[in-house]
């Protein structure tokens, strides 16, 4: 799929109050500063589209942007930033659950996890959070230049490996980097997929997580 528009339009705390239209959406979650933003201005092909920052808890609002005038990328805020305050840091989760259990339109989940890290229990514990509210999802590990193969490798496959505990049906996940632009064709054409396959109010059904 080629990027010929990208647009911002508007940044929200309440998910209702985000753009309407019957476009097939496509959002991005994770921990502060895994490289969320990052990867949605890889997408698109515009550096300055999505606000990034190296200190982390940058985006604090649902962000909407359009795409070739036909479907929308959201920016989230991350989740499991220290230095909020704990009410503010529930403020956050909260909108975000409301988001990704009553967003119509959404199609898919980018859930990223840092591939330069073990493992991180916060991590395991969304995706099971994203399994029991049967959001589905693919798995990016995100700032793959940063890390050597081999312990690129074995980051993976342990994530993974942690998560076949509660996971029947693991779900798919890609190699990215907001650097070297790796992944970028894998992911439009997820994208591009979903968009077929989109039929608007529709849902589609949920993951494997045997926790459901
Ligand atoms: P919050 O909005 O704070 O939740 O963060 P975020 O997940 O949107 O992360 P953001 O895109 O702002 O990136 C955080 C930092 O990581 C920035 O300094 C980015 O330049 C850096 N970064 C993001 N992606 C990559 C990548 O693929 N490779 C490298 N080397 N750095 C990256
Ligand atoms: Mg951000």
């Amino acid at each position: 799929m080629i990027i010929t528009k990208a647009e911002y339009l508007s940044s929200e705390v309440d998910w209702k109050a985000c753009p309407g239209g019957n476009f097939p959406e496509y959002a991005f979650i994770g921990r502060s500063n895994v490289g969320k933003s990052s990867l949605i201005n890889m997408l698109t092909g515009k550096h300055n589209l999505a606000r990034t920052s190296g200190t982390p808890g940058k985006t604090r609002t649902i962000n909407h942007y359009l795409v070739n005038d036909s479907w929308y990328l959201a920016d989230l805020p991350g989740y499991g930033y220290a230095k909020v305050s704990a009410s503010e840091r529930k403020k956050w989760e909260e909108m975000i659950r409301l988001y990704l259990c009553g967003r119509p339109n959404l199609v898919q989940v980018f859930a990223l996890v840092d591939a330069r890290l073990e493992p991180q229990q916060i991590d395991l514990e969304f995706m099971n959070r994203l399994g029991a509210w049967k959001i589905p999802f693919l798995i990016l590990f995100t700032k793959t230049d940063k890390v050597r193969p081999l312990k690129l490798k074995a980051h993976v496959n342990a994530f993974l490996q942690k998560m076949e505990a509660s996971w029947e049906v693991l779900p798919d996940h890609l190699l990215t980097s907001a650097q070297d632009r790796s992944g970028k064709k894998e992911i439009l054409d997820r994208i591009a997929a979903g968009n077929l396959e989109f039929h608007p109010g529709i849902k589609i059904p949920g993951s494997g997580n045997k926790s459901n």
